[in-house]
């Protein structure tokens, strides 16, 4: 299937993007079939939809299953390419856009909202807490935009899952981690790190997300698009945690979490 940069526009129109909306994109460009002009047409496209007045936001995650306090990632806001895909390597390098300093969760951003999401990210102890971006985007009424992707990508859910203080989510002890800003400058933070050792099961909430209207679905090409109003999500799956800390890990992980949410409480 060929899509064009109208089509793309559409489909998001339809699925409810409008101007002025602030959005987080998780994406696969080849979901969509052929895209013709590639990553930056599904970009434009995103930009068009939202127009001036909006934000749009891509993850541009740099962490590693081997960071740690034995293995400090060295980040360089100016080179250091994300794994997250084409769509979010090809936007960073928009004269546009603007990068936070996270060395492992950054997000690349256009939009009036970028100072106020990107500010202060290398601060933030952890990296999807109350100071980050995605925590952010949540409390201006962003919406996170999945394009071809299921919710295993949703990135945010870390972010409820600091918020419930889930045993499993982070290392034990902080990390040294070397930054490099856009003037060359070279600094260290000591900053709590994404703990890799328990695989989620994140695609749980995804039925519940629909039913319960925080999210909706639609098609562009074969793609699959998911627009999740961040807030409401947060909220929910909040609850969900508060009363299971391990509803969003895989099944054959919950007995090593409950042994360590045991050992935490002794
Ligand atoms: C890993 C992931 C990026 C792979 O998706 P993908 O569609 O295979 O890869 P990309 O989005 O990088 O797009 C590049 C691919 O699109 C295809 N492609 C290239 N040009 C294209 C075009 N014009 N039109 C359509 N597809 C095209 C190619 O297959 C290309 O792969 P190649 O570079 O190996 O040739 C995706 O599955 C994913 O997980 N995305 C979300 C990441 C994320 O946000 N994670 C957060 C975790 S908490």
């Amino acid at each position: 299937m060929n899509v064009d940069l109208g089509t793309i526009v559409e489909s998001l129109k339809l699925l409810g993007l409008k101007k002025g909306d602030t959005v987080l994109v998780h994406s696969s460009l080849s979901s969509f079939g052929y895209v013709e002009g590639g990553a930056k047409t599904v970009i434009e496209a995103i930009i068009n939809c939202v127009g001036e007045e909006g934000t749009v936001v891509v993850p541009t995650l740099t962490g590693k299953r081997e960071d740690g306090p034995d293995n400090s990632p060295i980040f360089d806001v100016r080179n250091t390419p994300c794994w997250t895909g084409r769509i979010p390597n090809e936007f960073m390098k928009d004269l546009r856009a603007k990068r936070s300093l996270h060395p492992t969760h950054s997000v690349s951003v256009i939009g009036p909202l970028t100072d106020f999401l990107i500010k202060d990210h290398e601060n933030s102890i952890t990296p999807c807490g109350k100071k980050s971006p995605y925590y952010r985007l949540a409390e201006k009424g962003g919406y996170i935009l999945l394009i071809g992707v299921n919710q295993e990508s949703n990135t945010t859910l870390h972010t409820v899952e600091e918020l419930a203080k889930v045993p499993y989510h982070m290392q034990k002890v902080p990390t040294n981690c070397v930054i490099i800003d856009y003037d060359g400058n070279r600094f260290t933070r000591n900053l709590y790190l994404h703990d890799w050792g328990t695989p989620r099961n994140f695609q749980i909430i995804d039925n519940d997300l629909e039913k319960f209207k925080i999210m909706r679905k639609g098609k562009c090409g074969n793609s699959t698009l998911r627009l999740i109003n961040s807030s409401d999500m947060i909220d929910y799956v909040l609850k969900k945690l508060n009363d299971n800390s391990e509803y969003l890990v895989k099944n054959e992980n919950k007995d090593k979490i409950l042994n360590q949410v045991q050992n935490n409480n002794l």
